[in-house]
């Protein structure tokens, strides 16, 4: 059996250093690869070199501004019981005790993304056993994300898990959160648990820090090529080995899970191009490439 975990493209930064990236660029290439693409001044100017780094704990103010940034991005809240500064506080206690660290991604002086990484059980309310970290969360400002920028932010959780001596790190996202899911299926999460609570459906990933990532699979070729089917409504023993399913049907993604099947890739009707073979978004789960 082939293995299958899909590569980060990119490479990540040092915890602690300011690495300094350009974003990958998302943009189609000319038809005519000698042409010279023409680049504004003024869009020069502005452009500027995406510096990923870790918050200095012993600074409020990086503390504060990475959590403003998050309720700026409805993504965090101050709860009525405490204040702003008391969650400053806290979160600042936090990190110099080790119990979490916060990357961020600036462009020039703009804060652009946040990621969480829980190293210690209970921090944030998260269950990590002595070898897991937890990514918690990872912001990327709205218009610029799909320029790869959560892929880098990703890559640095896992540098700081791995900091911290940890073998696997985990994430829950809900179930309709397709770009978060797409995001770290294509880092090499893979889907294995499902939680249901009171209104929603949070499927649970993890990564495994200690192998080495596998060769990328082309899923749109795998499914063009028959080596991946659709499924009727119930799965047994004598399922294809690789199968889709759409993220919403949590009865079918729990009866995959419990026959063994875990998440590969999120596949959306575009990644085909003219003729796609789905008319949604679409998880590829397989039990041969484990
Ligand atoms: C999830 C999030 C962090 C991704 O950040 P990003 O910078 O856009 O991510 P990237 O550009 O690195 O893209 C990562 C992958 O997601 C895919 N993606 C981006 N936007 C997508 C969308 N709207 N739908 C489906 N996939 C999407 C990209 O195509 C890319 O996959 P590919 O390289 O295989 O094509 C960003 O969408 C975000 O901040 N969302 C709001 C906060 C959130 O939900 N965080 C996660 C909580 S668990």
């Amino acid at each position: 059996m082939w293995p299958v975990r899909l590569v980060a493209r990119t490479p990540g930064s040092h915890p602690g250093n300011g690495s300094s990236i350009l974003p990958r660029a998302k943009i189609k290439p000319s038809m005519y690869p000698d042409e010279e693409q023409s680049i504004p001044d003024e869009a020069r100017e502005n452009e500027h070199p995406l510096l990923i780094s870790q918050i200095n704990p012993e600074n409020r103010a990086e503390v504060a501004r990475y959590y403003q940034f998050e309720i700026d991005q409805g993504f965090s809240g101050v709860n009525p019981n405490t204040t702003f500064d008391k969650m400053i506080d806290l979160r600042q206690r936090q990190i110099v005790d080790g119990q979490l660290k916060v990357a961020r991604a600036m462009e020039g002086d703009q804060l652009v993304a946040t990621s969480v990484v829980v190293l210690e059980n209970g921090a944030m309310g998260k269950e990590v056993k002595p070898t897991e970290a937890y990514a918690a969360g990872t912001v990327v400002l709205d218009d610029k994300r799909g320029r790869g920028i959560g892929e880098r932010m990703a890559s640095e959780q896992d540098n700081i898990a791995r900091a911290a001596g940890k073998e696997s790190i985990l994430t829950v996202i809900a179930n309709y959160n397709s770009p978060s899911m797409r995001l770290r299926m294509s880092v090499g999460y893979v889907l294995e648990g499902i939680n249901e609570y009171p209104g929603g459906i949070d499927y649970a990933f993890r990564k495994n820090l200690i192998k080495e990532q596998d060769a990328p699979v082309n899923w749109v070729d795998e499914l063009r090529g028959g080596r991946v089917s659709e499924t009727d409504k119930t799965i047994s023993d004598s399922s294809p080995e690789q199968i889709i399913i759409d993220p919403a049907d949590d009865v079918l993604v729990k009866e995959a899970l419990e026959n063994g099947y875990r998440g590969l890739h999120l596949l959306r009707p575009q990644d085909f191009g003219d003729k796609p073979l789905i008319d949604k978004n679409m998880i590829v789960f397989s039990r041969e490439r484990l």
